[in-house]
């Protein structure tokens, strides 16, 4: 499965703070903002990236995470040179999704929860193996503001609205879209919106009249953060700095994750860390301690096991 990371947008919500940088690039606590989802997807074992951001913004995104390889993995580039809409995605993506399934996040959504690696494989495994569309639902005090999404009992999505005024349920889908690869030929056939917008709704719709969207209720174990105003960004930032203090670990530790999955070795992280940030000794902390595990004996635990050990606090 390939993934996309989609991070364009001018942030207006967030202005002036968004003047000059792009919105997914602020700092959530420790951490550019756009970690979070690109951890989402590493935990999910996709490896071969597409950001796709504003021709204004590409530079910083290129000079943050270059071509991937720091971490074993491989981003690449695409840019969105008006706000055309989420699912306008699958467009400017289909080269470097082929004839693979595709992982949509939004760059602002931030997922946290025990077990979300292994929830995320198994969706992974379920597009693969099958068709359709997997999508992940939360149940928010507020579902108007998002896209809103009705289930049958077999967990099939029977509607879904975007922003509606009178929600059909607390359940807001969020920005996270497991796709097969006709998403990019159903991409082809949509047509802008009232707003002008291809709607990534509408993508769904499409899904739902095949009979084929699946939605997975992330249930109240876990958190999917807001970043979209000054509070909501503060309060995520106090979420992440509270959990990392209390437990002494850091999530959405990109080099962390990388090491987990095999991706990256100890000696290379502790290669190119950068000391002198709170996040750079965490790094270190955990590339010493993992070349010292690896010298001591392999470890016999399977790899899935092996990631939801360490990975639940780190579920992006
Ligand atoms: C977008 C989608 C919406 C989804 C949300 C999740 O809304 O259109 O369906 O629930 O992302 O973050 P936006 O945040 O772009 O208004």
């Amino acid at each position: 499965m390939k993934g996309i990371v989609l991070a364009g947008g001018s942030g207006s919500r967030l202005q002036p703070v968004t003047r000059a940088v792009s919105k997914q690039l602020l700092p959530v606590y420790d951490k550019p903002m756009i970690y979070y989802p690109i951890s989402v997807l590493m935990l999910a074992g996709i490896r071969d990236i597409m950001i796709i951001t504003t021709p204004t913004d590409m530079p910083a995104f290129e000079r943050l995470l270059g071509d991937g390889s720091e971490w074993g993995l491989r981003f690449t580039y695409a840019e969105q040179t008006h706000p055309n809409g989420l699912a306008e995605a699958f467009l400017l993506g289909a080269d470097h999704v082929g004839d693979d399934s595709v992982a949509l996040v939004l760059g602002d959504n931030i997922f946290h929860g025990q077990g979300f690696s292994s929830l995320l494989c198994r969706a992974v495994d379920e597009v693969e193996s099958g068709s359709g569309a997997i999508l992940f639902g939360y149940p928010v005090r507020d579902p108007g503001r998002y896209g809103v999404g009705e289930t049958d009992a077999a967990g099939r999505l029977v509607s879904i609205e975007e922003k509606p005024m009178r929600p059909k349920s607390s359940r807001a889908i969020t920005g996270l879209y497991l796709y097969d690869n006709d998403v990019l030929a159903l991409a082809r056939q949509l047509t802008p919106s009232a707003r002008g917008e291809l709607e990534i709704t509408d993508l769904n719709r499409a899904y739902i009249r095949r009979g084929t969207a699946r939605v997975i209720d992330l249930d109240r174990g876990y958190a999917w953060l807001d970043t979209g105003t000054h509070d909501s960004l503060v309060e995520a930032s106090q979420y992440v700095q509270l959990l990392e203090h209390r437990q002494g670990v850091r999530f959405a530790c990109i080099e962390e994750i990388a090491m987990l999955q095999g991706w990256l070795s100890p000696e290379h992280a502790l290669g190119q860390v950068h000391a002198n940030s709170g996040y750079g000794d965490y790094v270190i902390e955990v590339a010493t301690r993992a070349g010292r595990a690896a010298q001591v004996a392999p470890d016999p635990v399977p790899e899935r096991e092996r990631r939801d050990r360490v990975g639940p606090v780190r579920g992006a």
